[in-house]
């Protein structure tokens, strides 16, 4: 994608990735809105950032959605690049009893509200004369982790959705990209010094080059091999991933 001249709205902007991503955007002189549920944190990230706009977001929400949508066609009619980015990770057990409740969050946030809120600024987005639609999923849509089966499973999802949507939107101005991270050291689940977490800022900088790449899927080098899993022998390489982090916990708390 071309890295200037946007007006970019990025969901769950207020932190982690989609605040490195706001901060490194907003840096080369886009117009940058962040959407989140958590107002004071949003009023934190744009006082930083002087001339960032932030705005209240429910993805859960459909109504939340929509008004979101209109409100940003009017205020920000040049909105060229939608980056959907917020997203949950519980923990759960697929060998045991999975809490309703959580399950269905987890499908509503990371994998309808894209959906939603796609479909809601989609023709607004195919008017503009160049448009992105940014997806963040994980490398876990192509390697599960068994611990957040749920998660792992909506992110396969909206890769899936993304190739879809990436073939319906050929000949139109809007291109879709794909960010697949591998564990980044942010909230998510749970912010310290694990070493196998990647640092936000080296994250940031190496997706940054990747999006300016035009490549349908970004994947920062260290996670290529379990990107690029063997199809049908998959097999034995989700075992073996699933079996070091059995044997070296992910910490919680
Ligand atoms: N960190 C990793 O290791 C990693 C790896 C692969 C993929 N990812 C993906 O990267 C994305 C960002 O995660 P992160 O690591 O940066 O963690 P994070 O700091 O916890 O960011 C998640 C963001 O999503 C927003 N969000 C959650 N539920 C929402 C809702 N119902 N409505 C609106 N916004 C909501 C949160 O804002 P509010 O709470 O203020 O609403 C928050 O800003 C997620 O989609 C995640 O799955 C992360």
């Amino acid at each position: 994608m071309q890295l200037t001249d946007n007006t970019i709205l990025i969901t769950g902007g207020a932190s982690g990735i989609g605040r490195g991503l706001a901060e490194a955007f907003h840096k080369l002189g886009n117009k940058v809105i962040i959407a989140g549920r958590r107002k004071a944190l949003l009023d934190e990230v744009i006082t930083a950032n002087p001339g960032m706009e932030g705005i209240e977001l429910d993805i859960n929400d459909p109504a939340s959605i929509q008004e979101v949508a209109t409100t940003l066609i009017s205020r920000y009619p040049s909105l060229n690049v939608l980056v959907n980015n917020a997203g949950i990770m519980p923990f759960d057990d697929a060998a045991g009893h999975i809490d309703d409740a959580t399950m269905i969050g987890t499908i509503t946030t990371n994998f309808m509200g894209p959906i939603r809120l796609t479909s809601a600024l989609i023709e607004h987005l195919k008017s503009q004369p160049r448009s992105v639609i940014i997806n963040n999923t994980s490398v876990l849509a192509f390697v599960p982790l068994a611990c957040n089966a749920v998660y792992s499973a909506t992110k396969a999802a909206l890769h899936s959705y993304s190739l879809s949507q990436r073939f319906t939107l050929l000949g139109t101005s809007v291109s879709v990209q794909e960010i697949a991270p591998p564990w980044v050291n942010t909230d998510l689940i749970h912010k310290g010094d694990d070493p196998r977490a990647m640092p936000l800022d080296a994250f940031i900088e190496q997706t940054m080059v990747g999006l300016a790449t035009d490549v349908p899927e970004v994947v920062v080098d260290a996670i290529r091999p379990l990107r690029d899993n063997p199809g049908s022998q998959e097999h034995a390489l989700i075992h073996g991933f699933n079996q070091s982090v059995v044997e070296n916990p992910i910490p919680v708390g």
